[in-house]
């Protein structure tokens, strides 16, 4: 990221006088005063006695639990994701200071925004007013249980079945075909190089961000099937499907949350809302990033994950509390009977069923012990072994040896395991191998194989050894993230002599300040690498890193089709093809 303003100590100082470390604290969680300090419970691990203590004078915060510690902008570059730049011009922005050098390129940016941000809002309220004259589409959403009242509030439209009604509209109101395109609601189609509006004939959901605007939208079928039952905007420059979440404007309404219910669809959403239930946000039919893990965590202190009851619901779920837990959520998971969605559930058995479903939701690792015990025949003895190492497994992630014996003692009285047989395979299969490096195989049996994570991997080994860095220089690197790649090139720096470069003096060389988070900083720091290992490891971490680009490729080919059978552009014969050869790679 180039810094749109410098960034020096007294801009960093100006920022620290005029921001009260304990008010912008007090934001995300409540303190109490304790002498001289404040006191909460730490948002960055779980815990029910607060360790979490806020100098006020210094500007500064630490947990006695979990370590964490820094000041206004680690706090807010922790808790919202932000780089170091990023975190400082929030900053700026809440106290009025001044940012120097902000030159006329980002202005024009800014601007650009600005604009998308009016014409979405110009665009919903035509859906809203073409919604308003539907009998049949109002018809259609009463029987869903969706009323005036949550109509307005969601700010609900329908799309028309014209080909160009919107963007006639939308030029007619002063905006540019450019800009249109740019929102992504029209675009022009391939058989007839006619510019069409993108959504027709469906049920509009505006996605709407904490300061009420809207980012983009979603359109459910209605009337007419053509394409998928549910069509997003694609990303554009104000809306990254990844890193937001649906009903936030109507979540925010409150400070704190008790609880986040994390469903899967808009009408999970809205229908929880319909019977008071204001605490659903919706992953946008995308696999949960961690980036809306990290603003789920600064909505509530418990997050309950309560997909689809089918399978495919099921496999996410268990997806979400990798990604969750990767960010320090240990989310709940609530199972809905007769593979029923939140919405369905919520219309045959009614709320107080569902804040039954709500109690009875289960502890994640309780919940894969669960799911795992379903792939195993528990009669037969091999069935019992396979269960067995598969549990040790999973238990070996686990930190604290306390927490890891509640769920031997769980698998003990449920399934009539052998304790000490337990605890012997967690520790054989665990960190006995003296050539193992702890930290980073330790890293490998997380549940989430971030991307953070392989990169991390990858530049440690290479600051360990030079023939390392110079192999690796030779090969492609998908790198995942900016600030990887750029400290990876500032190693050419170095000569041979120089190895292994001790991170601590190669972090505080670095040109760019803020390039990693203060965690991410430490956790390079405290990453142990041996000679022994380093191959498998490393070839693991490239591997990783080509995986998950070519999954981000694959995942954009596939929305690609979905649009080309809709009558989008695109070519779909080769789009399947491309697709297929994606697969293969993937296999
Ligand atoms: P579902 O198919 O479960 O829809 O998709 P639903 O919420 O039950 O909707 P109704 O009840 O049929 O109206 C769940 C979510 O997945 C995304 C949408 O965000 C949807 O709300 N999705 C689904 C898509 O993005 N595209 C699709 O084609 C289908
Ligand atoms: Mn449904």
């Amino acid at each position: 990221m180039t810094m749109a303003f410098r960034i020096d100590d007294d801009l960093l100082a100006e920022i620290k006088e005029r921001m009260n470390i304990v008010d912008l604290i007090s934001d995300y969680l409540p303190l109490k005063k304790s002498g001289s300090n404040y006191l909460g419970l730490c948002p960055f691990h779980n815990e029910k006695t607060p360790s979490f203590n806020v100098r006020e004078k210094e500007g500064y915060y630490y947990c006695f639990g979990c370590h964490a510690k820094g000041d206004i902008f680690t706090f807010l570059m922790e808790k919202e994701g932000l780089s170091f730049p990023q975190a400082v011009e929030e900053l700026a922005r809440r106290t009025g200071v001044q940012l120097k050098e902000k030159n006329f390129l980002d202005e024009e940016k800014d601007k650009k925004r600005a604009r998308l941000y009016s014409l979405n809002r110009e665009a919903g309220y035509f859906f809203m007013k073409e919604l308003a004259k539907n009998k049949e589409a109002l018809d259609y959403l009463g029987k869903r249980g969706l009323h005036q009242n949550l109509i307005y509030k969601y700010g609900l439209g329908l799309s028309p079945f014209k080909d160009q009604i919107l963007c006639e509209y939308l030029l007619k109101k002063g905006y540019t075909l450019d800009e249109i395109i740019e929102a992504n609601l029209a675009y022009e189609r391939t058989k007839d190089k006619k510019l069409v509006d993108r959504f027709r004939s469906r049920i509009m959901f505006p996605i709407i961000d904490s300061r009420n605007k809207i980012l983009g939208f979603g359109g459910r079928q209605f009337n007419h099937d053509y394409g998928p039952k549910y069509l997003n905007s694609r990303d554009t420059p104000i809306f990254h499907k990844g890193k937001t979440l649906y009903g936030l404007h109507v979540v925010k309404e409150k400070k704190y949350r008790d609880r986040i219910i994390l469903v899967e669809g808009y009408m999970d959403v809205i229908s929880l809302a319909s019977v008071g239930i204001y605490d659903a946000l919706a992953s946008l039919g995308t696999a949960l990033t961690k980036d809306q893990s990290y603003l789920l965590k600064r909505y509530a202190k418990e997050v309950y994950v309560c997909y689809d009851g089918d399978e495919a619901g099921q496999r996410a779920s268990k997806r979400a509390i990798g990604v969750l837990g990767s960010v320090g959520i240990k989310p709940k998971i609530i199972t809905l009977k007769d593979q029923m969605d939140p919405d369905d559930f919520i219309k045959k058995e009614g709320p107080d069923a569902f804040e039954l479903a709500v109690k009875k939701a289960k502890d994640p690792i309780i919940y894969l012990i669960d799911d795992l015990k379903q792939h195993f025949s528990m009669d037969s003895t091999e069935g019992r072994i396979g269960f067995s190492k598969e549990v040790a497994k999973l238990l070996r992630g686990i930190e604290s040896p306390v927490e890891r014996d509640v769920y031997i003692d769980y698998l003990g009285r449920n399934f009539q395991m052998n304790r000490e047989a337990l605890r012997e395979e967690i520790q054989r299969t665990g960190f006995k191998n003296q050539e193992d490096p702890p930290r980073i195989q330790s890293d490998f049996r997380s549940v989430d194989l971030s991307q953070t994570v392989n990169q991390r991997i990858l530049l440690r080994l290479a600051l360990y050894d030079y023939k390392i860095f110079k192999d690796l220089q030779e090969k492609k690197i998908y790198w995942a993230y900016k600030n990887y790649e750029t400290a990876f090139k500032a190693i050419e720096a170095y000569e041979e002599k120089d190895f292994p470069i001790a991170v601590e003096d190669f972090l505080n060389k670095l040109e760019e300040r803020g390039l990693f988070t203060g965690v991410e900083e430490v956790k390079l720091k405290e990453m142990q690498v041996d000679g022994a290992m380093t191959d498998d490891v490393l070839a693991k971490s490239l591997e990783n890193l080509r995986r998950n680009q070519l999954i981000k490729e694959r995942d954009q080919l596939i929305e690609d089709l979905q649009e080309a059978e809709a009558g989008g552009q695109g070519d779909i014969k080769e789009l399947i093809e491309q697709i297929k050869a994606m697969n293969d790679a993937l296999r």
